[in-house]
């Protein structure tokens, strides 16, 4: 196997699923009355699994040997349908609460996006590589489930001003259904101005047509991402209202409530607050993009705490895509990852303390055992994956440490201590300093109970790394 990325293992090495089922990812999904549902139990354990819905709704079929639920409902409503899922060793049982209503992605949405990867190499073979590992590495097992192809898919328009794939995408109605064949979601990108940042076709003045053809390939997912709208289009007109932010985003907002399947819209504008919600985005992306270097992955945190209040369910702040594994894809050919692995504990812990979408983007077909168990461990996933939809809050900001601190749905808070200096440093953190109670404290990482600490607590954090940490009475 290629090794990308770090191969120590830092004091922070997770813990394999063990033998006994688990049933992790989302516990709330929200769809629309009369889209197809699409949602696939992800659980862990020793396979062969048999997944059964125990009060299933008679709108809704669910496979016991692959734990997909398939389904439409006709009206609004909330339904909790209680989760079984046994093997020979023994079985879990979980709540899924499905709000069939307007509101999509109620948690961050989860999966794998190709720029950081692939960059415009990007092709049909290399996609679904990537979809293949993440079934076969267990990706899906805990969560991780669209599958988004970002720029450098697009061809030419025909003659009826349709926007073809290029000559990469032989298939994409193809490599669509047999994403869907496997209980994960795909998703599409696209540029509300004339040309993409890559100077592929955009969708300005094409929005009904190409959200027709996107219809027709079944996509779960657009990233509508500003580019030449901004210097075309924009900055011609001259005209700075929130109006004229917003009307690219409306314009292909309408296309797409027209087609009866459920998209989540992620717009990339890099301005949106506070509109984003008027244009019914679910995601809005706050930053420009992420690279493997210590600088951005250290100090975005602070950049956006103070947007934290515009943060709920189904309108996630988007701190761009994860740069963990294989990296530089932006610049033609993936290469080994430039962050430490204690820099990949404290990205990967950072963005789920800010319950941002967490978006994958290395070659994860040739990802090495280090990222895959940084991206498998459910303690640490369940944090931004929590329903309160809380962002973490910056509470204690030093040149040496931060101390940030999310508030989760069962009254329990996750802490994170990250250590900005290159050498180990010891923090004490007082509970009344972070406005907690003190209580039993769990190492998320390590997934171990480190006792009762009903004041303060200290730790010793490695270089650049991080302490993960759970809070409960
Ligand atoms: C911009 C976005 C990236 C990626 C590229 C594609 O730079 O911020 O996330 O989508 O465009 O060209």
């Amino acid at each position: 196997m290629k090794l990308f990325g770090p191969k120590a293992q830092t004091i922070s090495s997770p813990p394999a699923p063990g033998k006994i089922p688990r049933i992790n990812g989302t516990t709330v999904f929200g769809v629309r009355p009369n889209s197809p549902l699409v949602f696939k139990i992800a659980a862990t354990g020793e396979k062969p699994l048999e997944y059964k819905v125990l009060n299933l709704p008679q709108e809704l079929a669910v496979d016991s040997k692959t734990g997909m639920i398939s389904g439409k409902f006709s009206k609004e409503g909330i339904h909790i349908l209680k989760i079984r899922v046994t093997n020979k060793s023994g079985k879990a049982e979980k709540e899924l609460t499905i709000h069939v209503g307007q509101t999509l992605a109620l948690t961050p949405p989860m999966g794998w996006n190709s720029w950081n990867a692939f960059g415009e190499s990007v092709s049909q073979e290399k996609v679904k590589a990537v979809a293949q590992t993440m079934i076969d590495k267990g990706l899906v097992d805990h969560g991780w489930s669209y599958v988004n192809i970002d720029d450098g898919w697009q061809g030419a328009r025909n003659a009826k001003g349709i926007l073809e794939p290029n000559e990469k995408f032989p298939d994409m109605k193809g490599l669509s259904d047999w994403i869907h064949s496997q209980g994960l979601k795909f998703g599409i990108y696209s540029s509300p101005g004339p040309t993409t940042c890559l100077g592929l076709p955009g969708s300005w003045q094409y929005e009904e047509k190409d959200a027709a053809t996107w219809a027709g390939w079944d996509i779960d997912y657009l990233k509508y991402d500003l580019c030449s709208y901004k210097w075309d289009i924009f900055d011609k007109a001259g005209d700075t209202s929130q109006t004229a932010w917003m009307k690219p985003f409306l314009s292909m907002r309408k296309p797409l409530d027209a087609i009866p399947r459920d998209i989540v819209y992620s717009i990339c504008s890099y301005n949106t607050i506070p509109w984003a919600a008027k244009v019914g985005a679910n995601l809005t992306r706050l930053l420009g993009d992420n690279r493997d270097e210590w600088m951005p992955i250290s100090t975005s945190g602070s950049k956006i705490d103070k947007y934290w209040a515009h943060q709920r369910p189904g309108l996630w702040n988007d701190e761009d895509l994860l740069v963990v594994g294989s990296s530089g894809g932006w610049e033609g050919k993936a290469r080994p990852n430039h962050l430490t692995p204690d820099e990949q504990y404290f990205h990967m812990s950072l963005w789920s303390l800010l319950a941002t979408p967490l978006f994958i983007s290395c070659d994860l077909a040739a990802a090495d055992d280090f990222t895959i168990s940084l991206l498998s461990n459910d303690e640490v996933i369940e944090v931004n994956q929590d329903p309160l939809g809380q962002p973490a809050r910056l509470k204690i900001n030093t040149p040496e440490y931060q101390v940030w601190v999310k508030e989760l749905e069962d009254g329990t808070n996750a802490v994170g201590i990250f250590n900005l200096k290159n050498e180990h440093q010891n923090v004490t953190v007082k509970w009344s300093d972070l406005s907690i109670n003190g209580g039993k404290v769990r190492d998320l990482w390590r997934q171990k109970n480190l006792g009762k600490f009903t004041t303060e607590f200290t730790t010793e954090v490695t270089p650049h790394g991080v302490t993960l940490i759970k809070i409960s009475r």
